[in-house]
């Protein structure tokens, strides 16, 4: 077995490889002098089962490619069977023609991977349950909830059912929030967020349950420009919470999203390292949890 890097989460693809106790596979990954990509497999992968990790993060289109291009190198190599490891899956979030003319772009992804040749996927919570359809090949979701639950709980040890809530940040989130909730033996209170498509701004319009005088923990899949995070935790501390925990899976941190965050009333932010934030982009009140166990078990139950 092998394992290689793209070049979007090197230092995540490291974690793995370190866990599972071998060297990342020795690949140069270049650009020609208009910017096109060239990947070059310099080591024998011919009868190897293969892993490629890359997170199709910031840019993810170059991102896309280089995956794909890695892909169709190490299967043309004589490679087994070839997995992409794609903690963070870029484009989900365009998972339907949002107004006639929009292309499925996360379809569309599917299809490319596939295209290039790999046999398997390994992703991290994706962002939709329409996403999974998309793929005709096996794709393995693996959850963090359970990470960062016990990240959160290891540094907070105080919460209980009478001085802390999980609180739901819109719709979509409702059955992730009372999962985390159950879990953590907490209610979950819950949140009519309302996005503006046109301008991207977030209001909240309404709460069902109470905060007032409790921690809050609000639990949500991305952070992309952080306007849920800093509209909803505002929302909370104006109807009497006392702290607020803003936990998400996959830290986009598009824009200027890590100073807004930074400045907002949230105590502390938790994500984890499905996408490799930039020094440039930490902040005092960020906690990074990494995925590396939970993904280096995933291939190791793929290998079984
Ligand atoms: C919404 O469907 C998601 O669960 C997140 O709440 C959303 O993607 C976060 O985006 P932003 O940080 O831009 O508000």
């Amino acid at each position: 077995m092998k394992i290689f890097s793209g070049t979007s989460n090197e230092p995540l693809a490291g974690r793995i490889a370190k866990l599972l106790d071998m060297p990342l596979g020795d690949v140069e990954i270049t650009r020609f002098i208009d910017n096109e990509c060239r990947v070059f497999v310099r080591e024998d992968v011919s009868g190897q089962e293969v892993f490629v990790v890359q997170s199709l993060s910031e840019v993810a289109d170059q991102h896309l490619v280089e995956l794909c291009l890695l892909g169709s190198a190490i299967k043309n190599l004589g490679a087994t069977k070839v997995t992409a490891v794609i903690p963070w899956m870029g484009y989900s979030k365009q998972d339907k023609a949002f107004r006639k003319g929009e292309a499925i772009s996360s379809q569309l992804v599917a299809k490319f991977i596939e295209a290039a040749g790999f046999d398997a996927v390994i992703s991290v919570e994706l962002h939709s349950e329409n996403v999974l359809p998309f793929f005709r090949i096996p794709v393995m979701e693996i959850s963090a909830h359970e990470l960062l639950r016990e990240t959160l709980f290891s540094s907070e040890r105080n919460f209980t059912s009478e001085n802390a809530v999980v609180v739901s940040p819109d719709k979509g989130g409702v059955s992730r929030s009372e999962r985390f909730a159950e879990k953590a033996g907490l209610s979950t209170v819950y949140l009519m967020k309302h996005r503006d498509t046109a301008t991207g701004e977030v209001t909240v319009d309404g709460i069902e349950g109470a905060v007032d005088g409790k921690a809050v923990i609000i639990f949500d899949d991305i952070i992309n420009t952080g306007a849920t995070a800093v509209t909803t935790s505002k929302f909370v501390k104006e109807k009497g919470a006392t702290s607020v925990y803003f936990l998400a899976t996959h830290a986009v941190l598009a824009g200027h999203s890590a100073e807004t965050l930074s400045q907002s009333v949230i105590d502390k932010v938790i994500v984890t390292d499905t996408i490799a934030v930039p020094t440039t982009k930490h902040f005092a009140t960020l906690d990074v949890v990494s995925v590396s166990s939970l993904l280096a078990d995933a291939i190791m139950q793929q290998t079984k």
